[in-house]
């Protein structure tokens, strides 16, 4: 069959190197992926375009690239089903820099991946044989071991996009990988300096909860829901003086209270009602919202049945004294 791909180039060595778009079409099998389209465009019709591939079986992680607008790897999407309006529409990973066409410079990805230190740090006397963990205490780390570091979730981190300071996806969820290993910290498997270093900004905290992560990830890793474990795993290890930690205790306090959110109070409460110059960097969006109406109601009333929203508190924490 005959597939159309718009591909989005970039030539660093041009005279004036700025990236362009432009169409092949070429022939593959009728269950071809996307990757071996673009490889006949490379061994058919232009041998100067770059891509990076190696086992076109989804494992190698080389293939990660936006394709129609979202990360994925190209070997494992088969080209008929990516077609829209005639065409499939191919870019370079996101939130890297381009090197040429569609192969980006993984630097910073290695970088983050490295400043969580991604190995084992059992803490306490060394065992006399091997350290053991139970099956059961390693099942849940299945799914996060899976990962084959192609990217696809940094490329589309919608944070990173805005800070590429944020440690990112992929190296958190690596975290969560250590942190959640019972022979890594100390002799309960708690990985407090781990946690301490991630409640720090740029970290678990920072994550906006967008789900682009998760959808694009073609292993199944969730990272996200990763990180949202890390927070959990932080807060029980007292790391709860944090405007992450505020923030979750304020919102949850207020939902359970009154059955719904109090906005006027959930800022003050996440940064801490103290701290004045925090405070003060969100005069512009109070102003805002009262100049446009939609600051919230001074006096926070509970909705009619708030006691309903508490009983499904109580059912998922346990009943506490209120
Ligand atoms: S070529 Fe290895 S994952 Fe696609």
């Amino acid at each position: 069959m005959d597939v159309t791909l718009r591909v989005k180039r970039f030539d660093p060595e041009a005279a004036e190197p700025e990236p362009y778009w432009q169409d092949f079409t070429v022939n593959i099998e009728d269950n071809g992926t996307v990757l071996d389209a673009l490889i006949k465009i490379r061994e058919d019709i232009d041998g100067s375009f770059s891509l990076r591939c190696s086992c076109r079986s989804s494992i190698c992680g080389s293939c990660a690239m936006r394709i129609n607008g979202h990360a994925g790897l190209a070997c494992k999407i088969q080209a008929p089903t990516a077609i829209v309006n005639g065409v499939i529409t191919v870019e370079p990973a996101g939130n890297m820099p381009v090197v040429k066409d569609l192969v980006v410079d993984f630097d910073s990805f290695w970088d983050k991946i490295m400043e969580i230190e991604p190995y084992l740090k059992p803490e306490g006397p060394e065992p006399e044989a091997e350290y053991i963990a139970s099956n059961e205490s390693m099942l849940h780390l299945s799914g996060v071991t899976s990962c084959i570091m192609c990217g696809a979730c940094v490329s589309d981190c919608t944070v990173m996009e805005v800070d590429p300071t944020f440690l990112g996806p992929a190296a958190l969820a690596k975290a969560y990988r250590f942190t959640a290993d019972p022979r890594d910290g100390d002799e309960n498997g708690v990985s407090k300096d781990r946690l301490e270093e991630l409640t720090k900004p740029s970290g678990m905290w920072d994550c906006t909860r967008c789900m682009e992560c998760v959808t694009v990830c073609p292993k199944g890793v969730a990272p996200m829901d990763r990180i949202m474990a890390l927070r959990d795993q932080a807060m029980a290890a007292g790391f709860t003086n944090t405007n992450g930690a505020r923030h979750t205790e304020a919102f949850s306090e207020s939902v359970e209270h009154s059955g719904w959110l109090d906005e006027l109070r959930l800022v003050p409460k996440s940064v801490g009602i103290t701290n004045l110059s925090a405070l003060a960097g969100y005069a512009p969006i109070a102003i805002q919202a009262l100049t446009h109406g939609k600051m919230p109601p001074i006096i926070h009333k509970k909705i009619e049945k708030a006691g309903n929203v508490r009983k499904l508190f109580d059912k998922i924490e346990g009943p506490k004294r209120h």
